[in-house]
């Protein structure tokens, strides 16, 4: 799969405007994760997307004594003890796709486990596997834009159903 202009207008976008906002999105998001799925959150340093990973971990059950935290130099932490085994995947360091294999990427996905990848632009094979892709943009000190530009269409679907929920709820007084 690539990432087109078609694509780049995106499926929903969402201001994120505190850390509980994208913890919100990521909860929504794990409701419609199957095993095999591939979740990739693109975005600069510092964007939310290691706090957007760990709060996918919890919501899918990863137990609380769990610390999720960035794997960025063993490139892959694996959380069991949730619905699915959760891999959570830092490329910044990846020095090529052959060290994907090494990692034991496709492993992960024979096994069934739901696959979190940041810096997933590091890596050519992503693009190729990812079943949701999430464009994570810095536009305020605690505000952030999260655009959802490749998912499943009943996903997207669920997905636009439950944020607008959670959109109109932020919106009352
Ligand atoms: N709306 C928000 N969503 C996510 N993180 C936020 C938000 N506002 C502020 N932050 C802060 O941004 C930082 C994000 O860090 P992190 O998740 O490690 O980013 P990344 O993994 O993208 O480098 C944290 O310090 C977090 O508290
Ligand atoms: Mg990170």
């Amino acid at each position: 799969m690539e990432l087109d202009d078609a694509d780049a207008a995106g499926v929903f976008a969402l201001e994120s405007t505190c850390e509980d906002d994208t913890r919100r999105v990521a909860e929504a998001l794990a409701a419609v994760l199957e095993p095999g799925d591939v979740v990739a959150l693109e975005g600069t340093l510092g964007v939310g997307k290691t706090l957007f990973s760990a709060a996918l971990a919890r919501a899918l059950g990863v137990p609380p004594e769990e610390h999720v935290a960035s794997p960025s130099y063993a490139l892959v932490n694996v959380y069991r003890g949730g619905r699915a085994p959760v891999a959570h995947l830092d490329l910044y360091r990846l020095e090529g796709d052959d060290e994907l294999a090494g990692i034991g990427f496709d492993d992960l996905l024979d096994e069934g486990a739901i696959v979190v990848v940041e810096w997933p632009e590091r890596a050519r094979a992503i693009g190729d596997v990812a079943t949701f892709w999430l464009r994570f943009e810095d536009t305020g000190p605690t505000a952030r834009r999260l655009t959802l530009l490749v998912g499943p269409e009943a996903a997207r679907e669920a997905l636009t159903s439950t944020l607008s929920a959670f959109r109109a709820a932020a919106r009352r007084p």
